[in-house]
């Protein structure tokens, strides 16, 4: 999906154009619409409710062939999600209509409140991602998309508000493209997204101010990372570790992302039931979400900032599989720091591989603050379902600098406590560590982080369980289904204030 700013005038009509409509007052579409949107709202069939739409065909010397609204609704309900979603539905609409440029004018008084910079983001994320379609392989090539291209201009802004707007569609179409390519990769199957495509991935974002290191099994050897790879033993699938380095001039320290790669979980012998387990392809999505965040900031999605810090993507990418090797419940491993874990169930794996992850990111980048990213545990979903992130950590500034970009971006995070109540039902009678808290407690989200917090000591950290948010979250415009691409927006707001 192409995504342009225009300045009003001829290039931003054609085939099909599309204004806001809000209640209680006709949409403001420039003065050469001004009467085709008066006789529109003179046959009563004009919509203003929040995703209406109303398409209205033009008489032969009429500006523009057809002249479309989508509904925001009430002035005062308007904010930058509602935005996202009227864009999302006239890229829909247009879809529908079955052309593939049309024009979509923006008003003043259509982002209300908004600022001309976040309304700009939040449009073209809206006509993107609404665009994207997983294309599954398939026998027949599908039929070309339509509606693929937009030209965005903006109606009785002034000049500064106008520069802002369209800089904020040109950074909104950086981020729809790498949730784009993000949700590409979280969508393919376990056999057609390995730890080794991950590193492909990984290696074709290099370049420029990035570079990709990849580390085989042999290095995590080396590095003695039992708890990776005591995970990745019961696969045939090699292990990958991948190590993403944004390099600033004179920088002060490293910021250290880490993501969970599970390219598929099984549950290993502590296996998981069969229904719904082809769903384990998503639990690579916190790996998807640092991914992300390099391919906006190759392609510019930092603009003229350049953060203090040189920021460091840690993805642990494996199979939680079952072959002849695979750990058993009761197996004791030693991580890269020292210290035992009793794995007593092998689906609580993705702590496993974080743990040394974050290991190696304390070794070799010493961080001022860590991030995790992973599909950690059922229980969050249990608690928040899909439609937030739950956050917990050690560090309550670092929390709230996360939970702000989380709203700016409309990925909602809401935090839960990690207390040392939670750290104390960690501990084993075989190991340092169990990896799990027995069910007895109930409280898995925080046994997660809690387990976590042991390999992270006194780093500033901030630990994201995204197991509800990264897919099944209910259909809203510009995200049908499956993969949903969640906190590579959210993080690049963040990194944009480091
Ligand atoms: N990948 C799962 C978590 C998950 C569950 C993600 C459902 C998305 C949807 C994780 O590895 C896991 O299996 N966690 C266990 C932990 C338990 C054994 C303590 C869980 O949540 O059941
Ligand atoms: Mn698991
Ligand atoms: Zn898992």
């Amino acid at each position: 999906m192409k995504v342009r700013h225009a300045r009003l005038g001829p290039a931003s009509r054609g085939d099909l154009v599309f204004a806001f409509a809000l209640d209680g007052s006709a949409p403001d579409a420039g003065p050469s619409l001004q009467r085709a949107v008066a006789l529109a709202k003179a046959t009563g069939d004009l919509k203003s409710s929040f995703r209406s739409t109303s398409v209205f065909h033009q008489a032969d010397k009429a500006p523009c062939r057809r002249l479309g609204f989508v509904g925001l609704g009430k002035a005062a309900e308007i904010d930058t999600e509602r935005l996202r979603r009227a864009a999302a539905v006239a890229q829909s609409e247009a879809a529908d209509v079955g052309i593939d440029a049309f024009s979509l004018l923006v008003s003043q008084k259509a982002i209300g409140r908004v600022a001309p910079f976040a309304a700009g983001i939040a449009i073209a994320e809206g006509l993107a991602l609404g665009a994207y379609r997983y294309e599954p392989p398939k026998q027949k090539p599908p039929k070309p998309a339509k509606a693929s291209s937009c030209l965005v201009a903006a109606v009785g802004m002034n000049s500064k508000d106008e520069t802002a707007f369209a800089r904020g569609l040109q950074l909104g179409s950086v981020t729809a493209a790498a949730v784009v390519w993000t949700r590409d990769l979280e969508n393919r199957p376990s056999n057609l997204c390995t730890p080794t495509d991950l590193a492909k991935a990984a290696k074709s974002l290099a370049g420029g101010r990035i570079r990709v290191k990849v580390l085989e099994r042999a290095a995590m050897e080396r590095l003695k990372m039992g708890a990776l790879l005591g995970v990745a033993a019961g696969s045939d699938q090699p292990p990958k570790f991948l190590v993403l380095e944004y390099r600033v001039p004179r920088a002060k320290g490293n910021v250290c992302i880490v993501g969970k790669g599970l390219t598929f979980d099984t549950g290993g012998l502590s296996i998981k039931p069969a229904a719904k387990m082809d769903e384990m392809r998503y639990d690579m999505c916190g790996a998807g979400a640092v991914l992300g965040l390099f391919h906006a900031l190759k392609h510019g999605g930092l603009g003229s900032h350049t953060p203090k810090h040189n920021l460091i993507g840690l993805i642990a990418a494996t199979e939680n599989a079952i072959g002849p090797s695979a750990q058993k419940p009761g197996d004791v491993v030693t991580a890269m720091d020292g210290h035992t874990i009793e794995v007593l169930n092998t689906d609580a794996e993705g702590r496993l591989v974080l743990a040394d992850a974050i290991s190696y990111g304390k070794k070799f980048y010493a961080p001022k603050q860590l991030v995790d990213l992973a599909t950690l545990t059922g229980a969050v979903v249990t608690a928040l379902g899909h439609e937030m992130a739950g956050i917990m950590g050690n560090d309550g500034k670092l929390i709230e600098s996360l939970i702000a970009a989380g709203k700016q971006a409309d990925e909602p995070l809401w935090q839960l406590p990690l207390w040392d109540c939670h750290k104390e039902q960690m501990k084993s009678k075989f190991a340092d560590l169990g990896n799990i808290n027995g069910g007895q407690y109930g409280n898995g989200s925080t046994a997660g982080g809690a387990f976590l917090s042991y390999f992270v000591g006194d780093t500033p950290w901030a630990h994201l369980d995204i197991a509800g948010a990264a897919y099944g979250g209910i259909a809203k415009d510009y995200y049908k289904s499956g993969a949903s691409g969640t906190a590579v927006r959210t993080l690049l707001h963040w990194v944009a204030t480091l």
